[in-house]
């Protein structure tokens, strides 16, 4: 019976076109033999180039999959959807010419509004552990390892990693004429510092998400807030610290804490204005306890946190929180939050938002990802510089 006779109309296409392929080959060949040979050698070999394209596949997923830095990641809500070509634009230290007016051109255009008034940008800073390798700042590689994390869960955000060059037009560019705001970034010496000032600085002008290069994604930001709040909050804030029954620790000076490794925020906030005067305020109070200029600041660690890190930004928020509702005393007044609240514009996340895995404040720390981690911070810490190191393993481990 010629082949092209095969009752296969009810088959796949693929295989119907196989079996169209397979007569024409009949048509051309006069022996019956010859034509079994050749179909044979023509199912072998599409039969080869079937597993090789398959295995590829397989191997091409199995290889994207190995490089997510942390695989349980995928077995939480986010890991449902199928890996897909994601690209990227990593923005490193552009040249000093034209380069200037081109970033923010296109920083302004790229990045829509969504209904949060979040607007779809990713921040994150390197100041620190770069080394000078031909004329050329470059970071460890190493130290950007989390940063696949944020691609990976936000392919459609705008994504910038901002090193010292592109930390410096930033603020000649929207601060330069503000003389204090400049030359406080000009002279701070601590590079934790710095890196705290600059986040306060691009959150107000562009707003977005900041958050540090030891943190991982575990959510899509587009998820971080309910449907129903989007079009009402504009500052999405976490808790690193809640002191709850446990004792006072010697660093915390708040009984509740709020973190500042990761800050969503609609931009021009007023928490950043109150922020960057009470930076102002705190370095020249210490200028002048130690009675030395700004620049030959040595800082301790509590004095870090207390001028630019979590300390100062805990009184500012809490202070913005108490304007919105009087009725909150203190940070305390948040202590043992079982779900995320809305305070005003702020929205307040519970220990697991930001500070899952901590071995106190109520953090979840089984090993499980629980449904309220939005970010995974690693406490690497060491960027922070010589005076900030301390803060962060104390965190860890109280
Ligand atoms: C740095 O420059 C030197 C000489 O100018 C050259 O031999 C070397 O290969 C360069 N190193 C890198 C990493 O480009
Ligand atoms: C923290 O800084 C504020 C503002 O500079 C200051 O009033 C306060 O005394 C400081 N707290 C500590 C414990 O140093
Ligand atoms: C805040 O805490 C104080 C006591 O620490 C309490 O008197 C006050 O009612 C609390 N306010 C709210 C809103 O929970
Ligand atoms: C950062 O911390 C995490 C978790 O504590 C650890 O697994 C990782 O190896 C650290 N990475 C670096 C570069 O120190």
């Amino acid at each position: 019976m010629p082949v092209s006779e095969h009752p296969g109309s009810n088959a796949p296409s693929l295989a119907h076109s196989f079996s169209s392929l397979r007569a024409l080959l009949a048509a051309h060949s006069t022996r019956r033999q010859s034509r079994v040979y050749a179909l044979s050698c023509l199912a072998l070999g599409m039969l080869v180039a079937a597993l090789w394209v398959y295995g590829g596949l397989v191997r091409d997923v199995t290889d994207f999959t190995r490089t997510l830095p942390h695989p349980q990641v995928q077995s939480s809500t986010v890991g449902q959807s199928k890996p897909s070509v994601i690209t990227v634009t990593v923005t490193a230290t552009p040249s000093p010419t034209p380069a200037l007016d081109a970033w923010r051109h296109s920083s302004h255009s790229a990045a829509a509004i969504d209904n949060t008034g979040i607007p779809r940008k990713i921040w994150q800073i390197m100041l620190p552990k770069r080394v000078l390798q031909n004329q050329t700042w470059i970071s460890d590689p190493a130290k950007l390892k989390d940063i696949p994390s944020w691609l990976a869960l936000n392919p459609d955000y705008e994504y910038n990693l901002i090193g010292q060059d592109r930390g410096d037009r930033f603020v000649r560019q929207y601060f330069g004429d503000n003389p204090r705001i400049l030359s406080t970034w000009e002279k701070m010496p601590n590079v934790g510092q710095k890196s705290d000032f600059l986040r306060y600085l691009i959150l107000s002008v562009e707003g977005g998400v900041y958050s540090d290069t030891d943190t991982v994604a575990l959510k899509p930001i587009d998820f971080w807030v309910p449907p129903h709040l989007k079009d009402r909050v504009r500052l999405v804030v976490g808790l690193e610290f809640d002191r709850r029954d446990g004792p006072m620790w010697a660093d915390i000076l708040h009984e509740v804490q709020f973190c500042q490794w990761t800050i969503a925020a609609a931009p021009g906030h007023p928490v950043f204005k109150k922020m960057i005067s009470r930076i102002l305020t705190s370095l020249d109070d210490l200028s002048a306890l130690h009675q030395v200029p700004l620049e030959s600041l040595k800082p301790t660690s509590k004095e870090v946190m207390n001028s630019t890190g979590p300390a100062a930004w805990t009184d500012v928020v809490f202070e913005q929180l108490q304007e919105y509702d009087p009725s909150l005393l203190e940070p305390k007044n948040l202590s043992y939050m079982n779900a995320p609240r809305l305070i005003g514009d702020i929205y307040v996340l519970t220990i697991d938002g930001f500070g899952m895995g901590q071995k106190h404040s109520g953090s979840t720390n089984d090993g499980t990802i629980p449904p309220a981690a939005l970010v995974k911070h690693n406490f690497n810490g060491s960027w922070r510089g010589n005076k900030r190191g301390r803060d962060e393993s104390s965190a860890s481990e109280p």
